[in-house]
């Protein structure tokens, strides 16, 4: 790629704030974004970092619906918590912004705005499915079906996570909302649509010809074949209740796709961002009078969210006009887990913030880790026995064992000062060689966006400052050749210090740490390879381990942790019935409830289910049929006290009326207890 710019706008998906991050994430989209950020910045370009959680779409009102909670209690909790994951992590966003802040709602609605009033949209009255128990239409993944085009059973309404096909909800075969588990039925709706096909011809020319070559060639063929299928117009509104509403008098009640606003985040988060550290967002994001001065924009994403990236998105900012579009959109593929595909419903995953406090201090470990398996090409697997191997043989056995050596020999040969060197030796020139080949080899491949390959040429460079050590054995030396073995010393001090500068963006706690044992301060990128990083007589920081082993035991604990999730997942889980639709708080207050003492019960007769009971509500004594006879005896009621819905009104029951309703607690198994105050109270007592 063409580093001539000085500018860059990097962004990393914003994920979810409706859980935590795990390992899958990290390797999919922010692990290669920091490594790339933190190389540009060695480089010395004036990079824009952006990040932060996408707070609105169906994955956070879905899982709020489910615990009945707001979605606001969910998206503050995620929030807060990745993004302290993050920065514990080292991911250096500039940003961690939120897709709920007002300024990004404004902006979402700007861009809306701007399209509408260039006549972008197409508005279209069209059959949309709505679920009657709920009262909502149903979109994106709000229903799930059968794929059209793969027939994979649990695809989304727009999109298929199999096959990676777009899709709207009307496509799928067999739809089933998610919030009733029932069959939807269809209703007209009105929303604006992009219409995609009338970019397929820009797309093509911009996409398929311009960036032949220069995209992975992962998502340059899943772009070329959805181009190839021919792009359909997309709903950019929804009709939700949490969400950007849609700009429009005549759309009260709608809210823009999550697809839509998301996107945006990127820009509002650099909008924040600016006005906090006084810059000017325009500079990161708006084509400059003359186009060498525009930034570089870079989208890193995992691969459910290509079409998003490189087809949507750039639809809309082509649309706008004023914005720049991204140079590449570097997407990874999938990181599995022990065998398995990593699943946060499955508890299938290792979860960053448990790593973060079960391996403290070993943040550049799961780095290094993930780093060497990235899903770069293809799927790839993450395993404990290979994270286990990465830190005990190349980053203890390599890495740390060069350092180690060299700053402890420095303390105890020159108590701790750069020796002063003599002429070089043969081998020495070849070291030398080698050396200032290495931080070419790994810019190479970052700029090409093989982080693997890099991270290799990193530990590779490791592994000639231990050969030279292991091969030159100055320990052996130091008596009869002392002036030898301060060039030898002099040479490997150059190496590490070399080694502070490349292995920054792969594993930047080591590089500080190593930076403070060496008491040198950060140097830029163009100085690795040169052999000049330390002067003779300056002295260096006591040394410190900057690995430790990994014992047997402790990757034994976490692959038991994952056999434990596997049992429990396969174990058969008690059945809960379906949340019933969602009622409002005076709904609720309709309800008077009291505890009450019962005072006789006997069998109804002819009836081999009802008690009738005579109960002391407080208010009165009452007689109350109750479907429990085949759970308690007449006997063992009496002196009992339950809770007694009294204003419903009452029921002729066999033969008998029934004034109220006792409730109870009673499980998928039809199995019955009664609610019951945990301590006696006055009848009458009420229940709120
Ligand atoms: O797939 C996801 O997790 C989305 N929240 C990613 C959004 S990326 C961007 F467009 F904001
Ligand atoms: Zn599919």
């Amino acid at each position: 790629m063409n580093l001539k710019n000085t500018k860059y706008t990097i962004t990393a998906a914003l994920p979810y704030a409706n859980g935590p991050l795990h390992i899958g994430h990290i390797a999919g989209a922010y692990l290669p974004a920091d490594i790339f950020v933190r190389y540009l910045r060695l480089r010395g370009k004036d990079v824009a970092f952006m990040c932060g959680s996408d707070e609105h779409g169906a994955a956070i009102t879905i899982r709020a619906k489910k615990e009945g909670i707001s979605p606001r209690e969910i998206i503050d909790k995620y929030h807060e918590l990745n993004k302290s994951t993050f920065e514990k992590f080292g991911i250096g966003f500039d940003m961690y912004h939120r897709t709920s802040a007002p300024i990004h709602h404004e902006l979402s609605q700007e861009f809306f705005t701007n399209l509408y009033d260039k006549g972008e949209f197409v508005e279209q009255e069209s059959e949309q499915y709505y679920d009657e128990e709920y009262n909502q239409f149903l979109a994106d993944r709000y229903i799930t079906g059968t794929c059209p085009k793969c027939g994979h059973d649990g695809a989304y309404g727009d999109q298929c996570e199999k096959c990676g096909s777009s899709l709207n909800s009307t496509d799928l075969i067999n739809p089933v909302s998610t919030l009733s588990g029932k069959k939807p039925e269809l209703r007209s709706t009105k929303h604006w649509f992009l219409p995609l096909d009338k970019y397929q011809e820009w797309l093509e020319k911009w996409l398929v010809e311009g960036k032949k070559g220069q995209w992975k060639s992962n998502v340059y063929g899943q772009c070329s074949s959805w181009l190839k299928a021919g792009l359909q117009p997309r709903a950019m509104t929804r009709d939700l209740d949490w969400g950007v509403d849609v700009p429009l008098k005549e759309a009260e009640g709608k809210k823009l796709y999550v697809w839509l606003d998301a996107p945006i985040g990127y820009i509002s988060a650099t909008k924040q961002w600016a006005l906090d550290n006084g810059k000017n967002w325009e500079d990161y994001w708006k084509k400059q009078d003359d186009p060498k001065n525009d930034s570089t924009l870079i989208h890193f994403i995992g691969k459910d969210n290509i079409v998003f990236h490189c087809i949507i998105f750039p639809a809309i900012l082509h649309a706008h006009g004023e914005y720049i579009l991204p140079e590449n959109v570097p997407a990874n593929e999938f990181l599995n887990l022990e065998g398995d595909k990593l699943s946060t419903s499955r508890n299938w995953a290792v979860w960053l913030h448990e790593y973060l406090e079960e391996f403290p201090g070993k943040e550049d470990v799961l780095r290094y880790a993930l780093a060497s398996t990235l899903p770069e090409t293809k799927d790839s697997e993450f395993t404990w026995k290979d994270f286990q191997t990465r830190n005990n043989s190349e980053l203890v056995g390599i890495f740390g064992n060069f350092i180690n050596r060299a700053l402890v020999l420095t303390h105890k040969y020159y108590d701790g000062k750069v020796p002063q060197r003599g002429e070089w030796f043969d081998y020495d020139e070849e070291i030398i060689q080698s050396l200032s080949t290495y931080p070419d080899l790994i810019e190479e491949k970052i700029t090409q966006y093989k982080f693997r390959e890099a991270l290799a040429h990193m530990m590779e460079f490791a592994r000639l400052g231990n050969k030279y050590l292991a091969d030159t054995e100055p320990w052996k030396l130091q008596k009869e050749n002392p002036e030898r073995v301060k060039t030898i010393m002099n040479l490997s001090l150059q190496i590490a210090a070399n080694l502070s500068i490349v292995c920054e963006p792969f594993l930047p706690f080591t590089a500080e740490k190593l930076r403070g044992m060496l008491n040198i301060k950060a140097y830029e990128w163009e100085k690795a390879g040169s052999v000049d990083l330390l002067e003779a007589d300056h002295t260096i920081n006591k040394a410190e381990l900057l690995f430790e082993k990994i014992e047997d035991e402790t990757v034994d604990a976490q692959v038991k942790k994952l056999e434990d999730t596997k049992k429990a997942n396969t174990a058969e889980k008690p059945k809960v019935e379906a949340m019933k639709a969602e009622i409002q708080f005076d709904d609720f207050m309709k309800m008077d409830m009291r505890i009450g003492t019962v005072i006789a019960a006997e069998k109804v007769k002819k009836s081999n289910k009802l008690l009738k009971l005579t109960i002391d509500t407080g208010l009165d004594k009452r007689t109350i049929l109750s479907g429990i006879a085949k759970h308690f005896s007449a006997e063992e009621m009496v002196g009992k006290q339950v809770t007694v819905l009294v204003n419903l009104a009452p029921r002729p029951m066999m033969g008998e009326v029934s004034e109220g309703m006792v409730l109870m607690a009673e499980d998928a198994e039809g199995n019955l207890q009664l609610l019951q105050p945990g301590n006696k109270v006055n009848p009458g007592s009420t229940v709120s």
